[in-house]
């Protein structure tokens, strides 16, 4: 089409090739709806006085108060306004000046007229393009637009806007053999239109929902595996006869460590085979087309908790351990960290295992102490409580 050729190329931004197209009919318009005009903002505004009579003088008001500019002679029946900020905009009626008589109001509206717009398309899966804009400059005038979007040489169809005042358009029959879709959103205001033409590439910018639902459980018996499983995004087809495979990425860490270990499959399940014994593990998914490498992988799912099955045996014996493990819990630091599956988890867990371990010293220190003033009250017993407090010491520093 000769339109589409005329446009100047815009930049690539993200793998979106931006082309721009101008119709700017920056003329005040003559409205349909009588006495309401207008006009750009900053610019000079002309109001006629139309029901005046030849000769008669008229007088202006604003919002009901008198105007009175250096430009404007009281009699005139032309109102000129220069320099027009939004705090001249409102009811100019005029007044046949002896009799008073109300001749004429002008609603005056000032603003911009439409501008390119910031537009950006989403393809969550095979069947459908998600676009959104927003405008960059602020036009303050009654706005519409028009959506609509072309594949190659074929007919313009519509991108549906679903809900009424909100910047949005869906394409649902996408056609995914072809990878460049031309998507229009063209502004439309009193002041003119502009159209801002989208280059959207289906499949590099095909980004699936996150994977939902995700669930770890405990495989009974195993003390370092865990089941996990979860669900495809509900919003990627699932319709047997048109199959699109989506492959995913699992990734697990015991709490406190801060490498991720990974897996792919292209199932919606998997077993994990070297989780940590008797430790709590984060666990995330996410989701890609199986068959394009270079589509968008998912945004993460919800990381979810979850601790390998432990010996129940295991954990009757660990309560009957010495007085010096329940004065200094083993699972003291580790719960600390428990809480927090944010990004900065990673630091905060080590400082507070730092903290935690500087406190564990400090006590280590005054229980020796104690100890030594208990020791040369009473020899005979030094020697064995020394021995005990060295190994407390080691163990506590493997802990840490
Ligand atoms: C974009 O859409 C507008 C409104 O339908 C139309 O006037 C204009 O020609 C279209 N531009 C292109 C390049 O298709
Ligand atoms: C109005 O704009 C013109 C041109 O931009 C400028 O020269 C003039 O000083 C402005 N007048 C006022 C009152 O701001
Ligand atoms: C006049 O009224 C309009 C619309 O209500 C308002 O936007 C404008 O600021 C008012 N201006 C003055 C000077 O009162
Ligand atoms: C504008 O002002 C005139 C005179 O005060 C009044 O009769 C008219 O109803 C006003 N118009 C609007 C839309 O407020
Ligand atoms: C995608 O797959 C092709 C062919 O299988 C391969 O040559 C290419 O390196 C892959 N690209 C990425 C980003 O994995």
């Amino acid at each position: 089409m000769p339109g589409l050729v005329l446009c100047p190329r815009g930049l690539i931004v993200l793998g979106i090739l931006t082309l721009s197209c101008v119709h700017v009919n920056s003329e005040i318009l003559s409205n349909e709806v009588p006495d309401v005009h207008f006009a750009s903002l900053g610019s000079t505004v002309k109001l006629t006085c139309r029901g005046s009579h030849q000769g008669s003088a008229v007088v202006w008001t604003h919002n009901g108060s008198l105007v009175r500019t250096r430009q404007n002679h009281p009699s005139d029946v032309l109102l000129i306004l220069t320099n027009t900020t939004r705090s001249m905009e409102g009811n100019y009626s005029c007044y046949e000046e002896r009799r008073r008589d109300l001749l004429q109001s002008i609603i005056l509206h000032l603003g911009y007229p439409p501008e390119y717009l910031s537009v950006s398309c989403k393809v969550p899966s095979h069947s459908k393009i998600l676009c959104t804009w927003t405008q960059r400059v602020k036009t303050h005038l009654p706005t519409k637009y028009i959506s609509s979007y072309r594949v190659d040489n074929e007919e313009t169809e519509p991108c549906e806007q679903e809900i009424q005042d909100v910047n949005e358009c869906t394409i649902s029959d996408l056609k995914f053999w072809a990878s460049k879709h031309l998507v229009n959103i063209t502004e439309v205001n009193p002041l003119g239109s502009k159209s801002t033409i989208t280059n959207v590439d289906v499949h590099k910018n095909l980004k699936p929902d996150a994977p939902e639902e995700l669930i770890c459980d405990q495989v009974n018996g195993e003390p370092t595996q865990l089941f996990v499983h979860w669900k495809p995004p509900s919003s990627w087809p699932s319709d047997t006869h048109v199959p699109f495979p989506l492959k995913f990425e699992l990734q697990y860490r015991p709490v406190g460590s801060k490498f991720w270990s990974k897996m792919e499959t292209e199932d919606t399940s998997i077993v994990i085979m070297d989780a940590l014994i008797g430790h709590l593990h984060h666990i995330r998914v996410r989701a890609q087309d199986a068959f394009i490498n270079y589509s968008q992988w998912s945004e993460w799912s919800e990381v979810v908790q979850a601790q390998p099955w432990t010996d129940p045996s295991m954990l009757a014996e660990a309560t009957t351990d010495t007085l010096f493990v329940s004065i200094l819990p083993s699972t003291f630091p580790v719960k600390a960290t428990e809480k927090s599956p944010d990004p900065s988890f990673d630091e905060n867990g080590s400082q507070v295992l730092i903290i935690l371990g500087l406190l564990a010293a400090v006590m280590v220190v005054v229980v020796f102490s104690i100890t030594v003033l208990l020791c040369m009250r009473n020899r005979r017993r030094c020697n064995a409580t020394k021995q005990e407090l060295t190994s407390m010491v080691k163990m506590k520093s493997l802990l840490i």
